[in-house]
């Protein structure tokens, strides 16, 4: 019984329903050496094998260990003979996000909103672009319905005296249906801290925004072995403040990824992801870890999304610079494809 390409590129696989299942205590049952993928059947997969839907069946299940905060993984057959395997251990729909950040002129974003008007975008792939504040309003009367906008801040309570801010009614007016919040650039650049954050999230969705909640390390948190606890900490903080996660999508954004060409191998972000809906489960619910879309942001481009796409637990993209090329990001867009089931 063998298992392809994930799984033998990084023992990190998860089933879907075993994945909610798995114990951070329980030992792993079998040896981590089965965890080795058949030349024979990768052949298989790769050499024409059709694609049927976007969930996997059971096939492996993962354990995953915690030890001086950083983690290992080993994976165990199941009884069944995989019957066809797709990369997604969620069950949110696929989800990619261009943050525009402080980039672009009325010239630039014409050209850019007519690229992607012009692009062929996969359907089962949820799709939003976070322009600059003023050019929400010319980015929403020329962009194709197809394409939902997303602020990029928003301000934690009702408008009102509050100089330079932009409130959530005033996002809902201009046609905003997002709003990202918690990126490491208002975290660490604006000085946002993880209270006012949840607030920011917990006000947003109360007037029925969805909020794209941003969490990440940076590199010092890395090397230190902290990259959990400052996951769950920023994580934490939305749980704390927000009544509800139907309309939350994470993004896992690891700050030194952030804008430097350094993305994190898929590995890393899977590694971390499957942390991610752990803690989701324990704190949360089962459902929420199941259905919350965790999505991975930092240097995701058009030659890298395959990779990272076809991690169970990538459940779409966060991307920055390469959302500022049409054609590049309708490539991460259908790189949701990588989610389909070898059947
Ligand atoms: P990047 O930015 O893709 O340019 O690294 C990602 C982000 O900040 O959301």
């Amino acid at each position: 019984m063998w298992y392809p390409f994930s799984f033998a590129q990084s023992h990190l696989v998860s089933s879907p329903s075993l994945l909610r299942h798995y114990s951070h205590t329980d030992p792993p049952p079998l040896s981590p050496a089965m965890a080795v993928v058949s030349p024979s059947f990768s052949a298989q997969i790769s050499g024409g094998t059709t694609f049927s839907g976007l969930r996997r069946s059971d096939a492996v299940v993962s354990f995953v260990h915690h030890s001086n905060s950083s983690l290992r993984l080993v994976s165990s057959p199941c009884r069944q003979p995989p019957r066809g395997v797709v990369a997604m251990a969620g069950t949110g729909k696929f989800f990619v996000g261009g943050n525009w950040k402080c980039n672009g002129t009325k010239d630039s974003i014409t050209k850019l909103v007519s690229d992607l008007n012009n692009a062929k975008l996969e359907t089962n792939v949820d799709v939003v672009v976070a322009p600059p504040f003023v050019y929400i309003d010319q980015v929403k009367s020329s962009l194709t319905d197809r394409i939902e906008i997303s602020a990029q801040n928003s301000w934690v309570g009702k408008g009102g005296a509050f100089t330079g801010e932009i409130s959530v009614e005033q996002l809902k007016d201009m046609g905003c249906k997002w709003v990202i919040l918690g990126h490491s650039e208002r975290r660490h650049v604006i000085g946002e801290n993880d209270e006012f954050i949840g607030k920011k999230a917990a006000y947003a969705l109360s007037e029925g925004l969805g909020v794209i909640a941003c969490i990440g390390e940076k590199l010092e948190e890395r090397e230190a072995g902290k990259t959990f606890d400052v996951c769950f900490q920023q994580l934490k903080a939305f749980a704390d403040a927000v009544p509800s996660w139907d309309d939350i999508v994470v993004a896992y954004e690891p700050v030194w990824a952030i804008g430097t060409g350094k993305v994190a191998s898929p590995q890393q972000a899977q590694e971390v992801h499957v942390a991610v809906r752990d803690w989701l489960k324990k704190n949360v619910s089962e459902e929420v870890a199941s259905k919350t879309r965790i999505i991975y942001g930092g240097s995701v481009n058009g030659g890298n999304c395959s990779e990272l796409a076809k991690e169970e637990d990538i459940d779409g993209f966060l991307v920055g610079g390469a959302s500022l090329k049409g054609p590049e990001f309708a490539a991460i867009v259908n790189s949701a494809v990588e989610k389909k089931v070898a059947a």
